[in-house]
């Protein structure tokens, strides 16, 4: 019997019982089918911690009436769901992750657009899964060195990400020590005020970044959905690892849709499976691998 028909029997039935594993499967399944995600044994586990700390918390004893609440469509139910998401998601993040590929983004690709974008004095950028915002604030870093004239320019930064409370806590700026954990002083100390044990990013930096709640997989890319497109940077590190092969392949197709034709789009290392790869022509650079779409004339300047 499928998961949800148990369920739903057992919501009518006295004799049938739901166990909290059921719920848990059956909630495995819905955020992967909602998400893109893979549910392997250890996050069906770590989803089983969760669903019981949540009805131990909203103190519900019957996993039906856990299902009833995720499945209604109150503004109770949608904000469980949120919750459940937050809790499982990994937001892992720190300022400047990956020190290789942030110089390949400062010393080659960055200054490469700029200069494209001279006459047009735009850049576009989406930082996708962007979690607690440190890699989009990164990326506006950058395009403050490169370009210190930044306020003559249209310059927007996007992050987006499935997870509102990381959403949130972006659209503050605030952080603790632990996301500088790979940046020189200097640089935290240029851009961020100190208050208590907690940095505040600079507001002339935090104006160039918007964040919104996005879900990569099942939303469409358009400029009505994101308020931008023909997109010259895409980032989306550390976000595919997760996701099962179909729902990358679909997911690369709309960054695609919505990448600039001379624009680049840059994941974590061998995050794309070969399937993916094909579709997209790769620059290989000693740090890292960046792509853009098929078929571009321009060239490397
Ligand atoms: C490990 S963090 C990576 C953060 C950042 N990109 C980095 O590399 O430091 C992965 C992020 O992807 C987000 N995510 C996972 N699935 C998503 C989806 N379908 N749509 C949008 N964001 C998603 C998670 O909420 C999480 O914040």
């Amino acid at each position: 019997m499928a998961i949800v028909e148990e369920i739903q029997e057992a919501q009518t039935s006295k004799n049938t019982s739901v166990g909290v594993e059921t719920m848990v499967d059956w909630l495995g399944s819905r955020i992967s089918s909602y998400c893109g995600t893979r549910i392997s044994e250890g996050e069906t586990q770590k989803l089983d911690g969760i669903v019981r700390k949540r009805m131990e918390l909203l103190s519900l004893h019957d996993p039906v009436h856990f299902f009833q609440l995720v499945e209604s469509q109150s503004n109770e139910g949608k904000a469980e769901w949120d919750q459940l998401l937050s809790l499982f998601m990994n937001g892992e993040t720190f300022f400047f992750r990956d020190s290789g590929q942030f110089a390949l983004l400062k010393e080659h690709i960055l200054p490469a657009l700029i200069h494209r974008r001279k006459a047009a004095r735009s850049l576009r950028i989406l930082s996708a899964g962007c979690s607690t915002g440190e890699e989009a604030y990164s990326l506006a870093i950058l395009v403050d060195q490169l370009l210190p004239h930044h306020q003559d320019w249209e310059v927007h930064i996007l992050g987006i990400d499935i997870n509102v409370q990381s959403i949130e806590r972006a659209q503050q700026g605030v952080y603790g020590q632990w996301a500088f954990r790979k940046i020189d002083a200097e640089l935290q100390q240029q851009y961020f005020q100190q208050h208590d044990s907690h940095w505040v990013l600079n507001e002339s930096i935090r104006k160039m970044v918007t964040f919104q709640k996005g879900n990569l997989f099942a939303d469409t890319f358009s400029f009505s959905t994101l308020g931008i497109d023909e997109l010259d940077l895409i980032i989306c590190r550390n976000v595919f690892l997760y996701f099962h092969a179909d729902a990358i392949g679909l997911v690369v197709e709309k960054m695609m849709g919505v990448l600039a034709s001379d624009g680049y789009f840059l994941t974590g290392h061998g995050e794309l499976p070969p399937q993916a790869v094909r579709t997209l022509q790769a620059k290989i650079f000693p740090d890292s691998v960046i792509y853009q779409r098929p078929q571009t004339l321009c060239t490397m300047s």
